[in-house]
């Protein structure tokens, strides 16, 4: 008897990063459902009538729309959103941390397994203290970028996953991320890793949210 093939949720999935995981995740077996607040965008970017991807059109903030794309079985979520991050940009403070407690809510709800959240260097593990290297450049991030609201809600996401119990995660962190082509194979790393291409990390958020040594870890990403 054949098999269901495992489901994946991906929130994100038009962004820099996100983009790279449905053509990644379909080949690998995975049913994927691709939650985005516009599906002709999605379809002019992955080009594909595969019948393993379903477009699910809804926006994160509706903690409804969340949970309803949460249901029918499925096991994994890769969570690649975020906010436009350079001062000019309009932002709301707590928008991505209310957007993962939506989808730990539909996780509840629909007993899904893991998440595997991308947030950034500059966001420590619990009890981790950042080096004064890293410390300077979350300093530049915030102030002369003014990519605050991303990087300070990362932290409030890490803490909320820290608080709970209910369900299981992986936040990765990579340095920068630059280029859309493929170069390297990623692999998790316990010491902040180089420049990385947002191809390179789709792949890797693939592969890493159906990685058990990961569960529940806040891990660097290297070559
Ligand atoms: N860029 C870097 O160098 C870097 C380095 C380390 C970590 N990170 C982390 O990676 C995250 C993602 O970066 P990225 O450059 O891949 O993302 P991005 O290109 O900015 O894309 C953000 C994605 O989130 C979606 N999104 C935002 N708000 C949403 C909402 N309310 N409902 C549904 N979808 C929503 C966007 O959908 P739309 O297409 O509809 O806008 C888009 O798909 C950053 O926020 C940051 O935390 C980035």
């Amino acid at each position: 008897m054949q098999q269901d093939k495992p489901r994946l949720i991906v929130f994100g999935a038009t962004g820099n990063t996100g983009r790279h995981v449905i053509p990644y995740a379909l080949p690998q077996g995975y049913k994927v459902r691709a939650f985005v607040r516009s599906p002709d965008k999605l379809r002019a970017m992955m080009n594909t009538d595969n019948q393993d991807l379903e477009i699910y059109q809804g926006d994160l903030q509706d903690k409804e729309q969340v949970l309803n794309a949460c249901s029918d079985g499925a096991e994994h979520i890769i969570f690649v959103a975020g906010l436009p991050n350079f001062k000019w940009h309009k932002q709301t403070r707590g928008a991505m941390l209310q957007a993962v407690k939506n989808v730990h809510a539909g996780m509840v709800k629909h007993q899904v397994k893991k998440i595997l959240y991308l947030a950034g260097t500059p966001n420590p593990a619990p009890q981790q203290k950042l080096s004064i290297g890293i410390k300077m450049l979350k300093l530049f991030l915030i102030v002369c970028l003014g990519d605050q609201w991303n990087i300070r809600d990362n932290d409030d996401v890490i803490e909320f996953f820290t608080s709970q119990n209910k369900v299981n995660y992986v936040v990765i962190r990579p340095l920068f991320l630059f280029g859309q082509t493929q170069r390297h194979q990623l692999r998790a790393s316990n010491t902040v890793g180089p420049m990385v291409s947002f191809t390179d990390l789709g792949q890797f958020a693939v592969r890493a949210v159906g990685d058990e040594s990961l569960v529940n870890k806040f891990t660097y990403v290297s070559k």
